[in-house]
């Protein structure tokens, strides 16, 4: 079980229970079922519509996530993510501080996210 607390300047925090470990639920999936205002479109890593900012919220070391070439590409396009970034992921396996909602899977860690 993880929390994730998601925050916003426009809304309260609010902090919700994840199941971590199904490899499918993704933390858009997650806010919508908790009525977070996340905003989206295409659901599909596409639009960049639901970038969020993912940090944690304890002194463990984050796990990293796995950054799909469709991620990466719109965070290359969105300017939040480098090329030195996304090479040194791909060495150290630190996880990546701007992710898609719709494409980043919640792990068994506590995080803070936001919107
Ligand atoms: S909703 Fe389009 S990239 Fe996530």
């Amino acid at each position: 079980m993880a929390l994730v607390t998601f925050s916003s300047p426009d809304y309260k925090d609010k902090t919700v229970y994840a199941v971590a470990g199904s490899h499918t639920q993704t933390l858009l999936k997650l806010a919508l079922e908790n009525k977070v205002p996340i905003a989206f479109n295409c659901k599909d890593g596409e639009c960049g519509t639901c970038l969020v900012k993912v940090s944690s919220v304890d002194s463990k070391p984050r796990m990293s996530g796995h950054l799909t070439a469709k991620e990466i590409g719109v965070l290359k396009e969105l300017g939040k993510i480098t090329q030195k970034e996304i090479d040194d992921i791909a060495v150290t396996d630190m996880p990546a501080t701007w992710r898609l909602a719709c494409q980043f899977i919640v792990r068994d860690e506590d995080i803070l996210v936001e919107y």
